[in-house]
């Protein structure tokens, strides 16, 4: 199964930035379609998610070194990653 976004200009951003770390096993980064990794962060809600990704957290770079992604892009990355493309909310 190819881990990348349906979406080719999505995918395009994944691929350059977010995936350096969030598809590379033994980093500290919740791992694409990680559910136990990303389940716990999900709870946060998505307004957090989204405020962790623009100002970082951690050793989360802020702006997940993707100097042109939306906040709208951001959020569909990180639904994309938590596999929560589907999501209502
Ligand atoms: C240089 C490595 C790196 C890149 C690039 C990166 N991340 Fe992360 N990300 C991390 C690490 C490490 C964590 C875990 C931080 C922690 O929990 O301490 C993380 C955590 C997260 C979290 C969870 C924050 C939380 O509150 O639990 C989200 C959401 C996230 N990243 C989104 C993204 C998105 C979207 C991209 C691409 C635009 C991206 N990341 C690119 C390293 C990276």
């Amino acid at each position: 199964m190819a881990l990348t976004p349906a979406d080719a200009r999505l995918a395009g951003l994944y691929e350059t930035s977010c995936k350096a770390c969030h598809a590379m096993p033994g980093n500290l980064a919740p791992q694409v379609r990680d559910h136990a990794a990303w389940d716990p962060r999900w709870k946060q809600g998505e307004t957090v998610l989204l405020d962790h990704t623009i100002q970082g957290f951690n050793a989360m770079p802020a702006g997940g070194q993707c100097a042109s992604c939306t906040p709208e892009d951001f959020k569909a990355l990180i639904r994309f990653m938590a596999g929560r493309e589907d999501s209502a909310n």
